[in-house]
């Protein structure tokens, strides 16, 4: 059997839950890609254009610093989830993927989101880990059930 991890970010908690569901339903490990330092509610103020969020999102050559980077050492099969801010994950899960080889490895993307779903797919992360086998994702809600996550997990397996 494949050795799968569930790695995401969340600054807010609601891809943190999905995630742990996500790993409790399929009985897979669980990491989180920490930002340094931690988001504030002031940082991710979209309406403010000089906030944190709004400054990554304008600069797509930024890496963010992150303190927790998880190893992928192992693990066969990766599910990595984060928030959609503007239709696209956080920059700093470029920072991870972008330090880890995922040559052999399986990605899937999944998001949590107000609304969207564009992003969810995760093929604008492509390029940050060429070298992985990628998946497409999906874009869950905030409330998705372990059964409705371990349904979609089987079915791309
Ligand atoms: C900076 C920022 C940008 C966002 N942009 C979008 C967006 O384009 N579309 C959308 O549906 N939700 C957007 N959201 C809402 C988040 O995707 C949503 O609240 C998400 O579930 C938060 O996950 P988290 O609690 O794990 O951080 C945005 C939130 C933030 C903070």
């Amino acid at each position: 059997m494949s050795k799968q991890l569930v790695v995401y970010i969340s600054a807010t908690g609601t891809t943190r839950r999905v995630a742990q569901n996500l790993a409790k339903a399929i009985d897979a490990d669980l990491a989180e890609i920490v930002p340094a330092p931690p988001f504030t509610a002031q940082d991710i103020d979209w309406t403010d254009p000089t906030s944190r969020a709004s400054r990554q999102h304008a600069d797509r050559a930024m890496r963010p610093p992150i303190s927790a980077s998880p190893s992928v050492d192992g693990y066969d099969e990766i599910f990595v989830g984060y928030p959609l801010w503007w239709d696209t994950a956080p920059r700093e899960v470029r920072t991870w993927l972008e330090s880890h080889d995922f040559t052999g490895k399986t990605i899937t993307t999944f998001a949590t989101s107000s609304s969207s779903t564009r992003g969810a797919l995760g093929e604008q992360l492509h390029d940050s880990a060429p070298d992985a086998h990628w998946v497409n994702g999906r874009r869950f809600a905030a409330n998705a059930s372990e059964a409705e996550l371990k349904a979609w997990a089987d079915s791309i397996a």
